[in-house]
Order: structure tokens, then C-alpha cells, then sequence
């Protein structure tokens, strides 16, 4: 079997596509979308996350602020920027870039964002309803990207055996919370690095979504005949036959197409599924906005 291709560019241009509409009603009320990004560092990888993010922001009309500290700043002042991104009213979302720098306290970082503002989806009371079930808040990008994908494909989920390798913040666990929701009804397996056997778990599973970040760490070996594999992976290996000596690589090795049924590429799968989720999470947090003036 050759697997699909579960194609997160196409999908996000369909995302996007159908924000567009949302945009210009918002612009019709007076207000524009805005997105405030804080990186803090020179992380090569980050620089190019965020960099997309603005990217996105200006394809769709969303304005964007990129706020750039360097890797010495203190937490003091990122929480200053915070406090103040709260405090901004024509400002509908607030994104720090992870990881932040060893010497800051990410968590409590993140509480400070106020929720409503909070496009990521990681504070704890965003959070804390995922895992009460309510997913009409908002919920972390890549995970909602890759849900958004399986739908687009058509992925039947319901009494299917999920695994998800890894239980990060930013993917791990809320993904394996989103595919054990009702209305998705997976039976999910969170594999870890202290795991037993997850080869033989992940060679049961339907679905296997791969959120790690060791390269290639999933072989054809591990996965069913027919699985659906996203690979959430994005790891840059030396490549001494590239120009620039390193390559990408995702969690799963390319191999695994010739086992899966469906398969996500890197780059090009949960990518740009994120972005396009941060940018549904900011409209959305722009139109809430609205309403709220409305009831206030
Ligand atoms: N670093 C890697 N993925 C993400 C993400 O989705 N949000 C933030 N803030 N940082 C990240």
C-alpha cells in the first residue's frame, strides 16, 4: 500500500479560505484581527516558526506585532509585555513562542495571558475545558490542526485505536484529549519515553500520531497495514549532501508510506494546520470580542 497524503497545505488553504469571509465582517464592524507575537532568543527554528505566523497574518489581513527580545532579557520583562498585550484593547491574541530561555518560568508565563486572549490555547483555563470536554474554547494549534486534518480526510475515528507518542503541554496531551472527546470517540494509548514496548502498541493502532521529536523514530515495522500516521515531528538532521549541511526530518521514517494508509509529509502536513489554527484562533478571539463589547 501506498499511503495519501494527508496534505496539511491544502487543508490550511482551506482554513484560511473560509476566514477570509470572517475577516471582512469583522472589518465591517471596525475591527481588525490582531496578533501580538513575543520570541525571546535567537532559536533559528522559533525565528522561522514566527516568521510564518506573521506570514500568515499579513497573506489574510490579521495585523500582527512581532515583538523580538534577546536571549538575556528577563522574565520580568516579558511579563511586562505581557501585562501590557493584556491591557491593549484593539489586541484579540497573545502568542509566546516556546521554548523560552532556561532562566524563564513558561508556565507561569503562560497563566498570565488573559484567557480570552489566549490563541494558543495553553492556559490553564483553556485547558481545563478540553478536559472537561468543551471544545467550543480555545484549543492548542497543532493539536486542533491535526483534527481538522483527520476530518478533511475523512478519517473515520469513532471506536478506533488511537496512540499518541509523546504527552507534551503543546501537543501530546491535548491531542490524546481531542481524540478521546465525544463526537470523536477514539480509544486513545499516550506512549511516553518511559513506555513499555511501543513498537507492539503502535503496530495495534488505527490511528498513530507521532509527537516526539526523534527523528525517523517511527519505522514501517510499528505501523498497521492501512494506519493513519501524522507525523507532528519537526527535526533538523546533518545532511552533509545539502548545501546547507541539514535536512528536515518528522518523527516518522519516509518508509512508513509504503505501510499507512494515509500519512502526513514534513514539511507540508502539521505545519501549516498549526498556522492556520492560530489564525481561526485569533478571528475567533477578534469576533468574541465583539460580543462582548455587545453585552457590556
Ligand atoms: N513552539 C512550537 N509549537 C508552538 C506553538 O504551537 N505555540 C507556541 N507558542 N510555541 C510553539
Amino acid at each position: 500500500m501506498v499511503a495519501k497524503r494527508l496534505d496539511g497545505k491544502v487543508c490550511a488553504a482551506q482554513v484560511e479560505s473560509e476566514l477570509v469571509e470572517r475577516i471582512s465582517k469583522c472589518g465591517s464592524l471596525g475591527i481588525t484581527p490582531h496578533l501580538a507575537v513575543v520570541i525571546v532568543g535567537d532559536d533559528p527554528a522559533s525565528h522561522v516558526y514566527v516568521g510564518s505566523k506573521v506570514r500568515a497574518c499579513e497573506r489574510l489581513g490579521i495585523k500582527s506585532t512581532h515583538i523580538e527580545l534577546p536571549a538575556d532579557a528577563t522574565e520580568q520583562q516579558v511579563r511586562e509585555i505581557i501585562e501590557s498585550l493584556n491591557q491593549q484593547n484593539d489586541l484579540h491574541g497573545i502568542l509566546v513562542q516556546s521554548p523560552l530561555p532556561s532562566h524563564m518560568d513558561e508556565e507561569s508565563l503562560t497563566d498570565m495571558i488573559e484567557p480570552s486572549k489566549d490563541v494558543d490555547g495553553f492556559h490553564p483555563q483553556n485547558l481545563g475545558r478540553l478536559v472537561q470536554g468543551r471544545l467550543d474554547g480555545m484549543l492548542p494549534c497543532t493539536p486542533s490542526g491535526v483534527m481538522r486534518m483527520l476530518s478533511w480526510a475523512g478519517v473515520d475515528t469513532e471506536g478506533k485505536t488511537a496512540v499518541v507518542l509523546g504527552r507534551s503541554r503543546i501537543v501530546g496531551m491535548p491531542q490524546s484529549l481531542l481524540l478521546g472527546a465525544k463526537g470523536v470517540d477514539s480509544t486513545v494509548t499516550v506512549a511516553h519515553s518511559r513506555t513499555k514496548d511501543t513498537r507492539k502498541l503502535c503496530s495495534n493502532a488505527d490511528i498513530v500520531i507521532a509527537a516526539v521529536g526523534i527523528p525517523e523514530m517511527v519505522k514501517p515495522d510499528w505501523i498497521k497495514e492501512g494506519a493513519v500516521v501524522v507525523d507532528v515531528g519537526i527535526n533538523r538532521v546533518d545532511d552533509s549532501s545539502r548545501e546547507r549541511g541539514w535536512r528536515l526530518a518528522g518523527d516518522v521514517h519516509p518508509d512508513v508510506a509504503q505501510k499507512a494508509g494515509w500519512l502526513s509529509p514534513v514539511p507540508g502536513g502539521v505545519g501549516p494546520m498549526t498556522i492556520a489554527m492560530l489564525m481561526e484562533n485569533t478571528v475567533r478571539a477578534a469576533e468574541l470580542s465583539v460580543s462582548e463589547e455587545e453585552h457590556s
